[in-house]
C-alpha cells in the first residue's frame, strides 16, 4: 500500500506545531501502525531528515505507551491500542492524519509523545495498598469473593493510556481514576484506605487541571480495555460517602 501521512510535528513543548505530510510506501496490510510509522523514519532517516518521534514499548497492548490520535480517534479506528491497530484497517491511497493526545494535562514533549507524569501523580495520592505484606500469603488465605474478584479484575484491565482523556471533549481522567478506585476498593486488601483513596486521588485528579465529566461516553467508547462507563457513577458514589463518612467523623 501507499500511504498519505499528515503527521504532527513539534520540535519542543513551546515550539509552534503543525501537521506535516509525507507519503509512505511499501506499507503491509499485516504491519501494526506503529511499524508502518518505523518504515516512514527508516525513509526520513535515510533522507538525512529527523525521524518522527512517538512513544511506544511492549507493543503488545499491554503497557498503555502508545498514544496516538488517528483520524482524529484515540488509538484510532478500532478498539484498541495503536500498537495492535494493523494496516488492513487502511487502505491503499488513503490519507491518514496522526497526532499526539490533545489534552491540557498531557503536554506535548515532541512531535506525537505527551508528557503523561499527571496519570503517576493521581496514582500517587492512592493508587496503592499499605497493608503489610510479609512473605508471600497462602493464596487463599484471604478469600474475595468471586464477583468481587471478576469486578477488581474488569477495572485493572485499564492500561493508563490516557485515550479516555484523549476522547473526552472536557479533557477528563475520571474513567482512568474510577478503574483505579474500583479495582482496589473491591479487594479486602485495599479496603481499609477506601474513603482517603478515593478523596486523594480525586483531589489529585482535579489538581492535575483535568475536565470535569459530563458522561458523554466516549472515554469508555474509546478505552481499548473496554472499562466500562458505570465505572464513574461507581466512584462517585464511592467519593460521596467517603465525603459523609470524613464529616460523620467530625461532627
Ligand atoms: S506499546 Fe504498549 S500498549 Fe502499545
Amino acid at each position: 500500500m501507499k500511504l498519505n501521512l499528515r503527521v504532527w510535528r513539534q520540535q519542543t513543548p513551546d515550539a509552534p506545531g503543525a501537521m506535516v505530510t509525507y507519503e509512505v510506501d511499501g506499507v503491509s496490510r499485516d504491519m501494526s501502525f506503529l511499524e508502518m510509522l518505523d518504515t516512514l523514519n527508516e525513509d526520513l532517516i535515510v533522507r538525512g531528515e529527523e525521524p518522527v518521534a512517538f512513544d511506544h514499548d511492549c507493543r503488545e497492548g499491554i503497557c498503555g505507551a502508545c498514544s496516538l490520535v488517528i483520524n482524529g480517534e484515540a488509538h484510532g479506528p478500532e478498539r484498541t491500542t495503536a500498537c495492535q491497530l494493523h494496516m488492513r484497517s487502511f487502505r491503499d491511497g488513503d490519507t491518514i492524519d496522526v497526532e499526539p493526545w490533545r489534552a491540557a494535562a498531557f503536554p506535548v514533549v515532541k512531535d506525537l509523545v505527551v508528557d503523561r507524569s499527571a496519570f503517576d501523580r493521581i496514582i500517587q495520592a492512592g493508587g496503592y495498598i499499605t497493608a503489610p505484606t510479609g512473605s508471600a500469603p497462602e493464596a487463599h488465605a484471604t478469600a474475595v469473593p468471586k464477583p468481587d474478584a471478576d469486578r477488581a479484575f474488569e477495572h485493572a484491565e485499564c492500561i493508563g493510556c490516557g485515550a479516555c482523556v484523549a476522547a473526552c471533549p472536557n479533557g477528563s481522567a475520571m474513567l482512568f481514576t474510577s478503574a483505579k478506585v474500583n479495582h482496589l476498593g473491591a479487594l479486602p486488601q485495599g479496603s481499609p484506605e477506601r474513603e482517603t483513596r478515593v478523596l486523594d486521588m480525586v483531589a489529585a485528579m482535579d489538581d492535575e487541571g483535568f475536565g470535569g465529566c459530563t458522561l458523554t461516553g466516549e472515554c469508555a467508547t474509546a478505552c481499548p480495555k473496554g472499562i466500562p462507563l458505570p465505572s464513574i457513577t461507581a466512584m462517585n458514589r464511592e467519593w460521596l460517602r467517603a465525603l459523609r463518612k470524613g464529616r460523620a467523623a467530625r461532627d
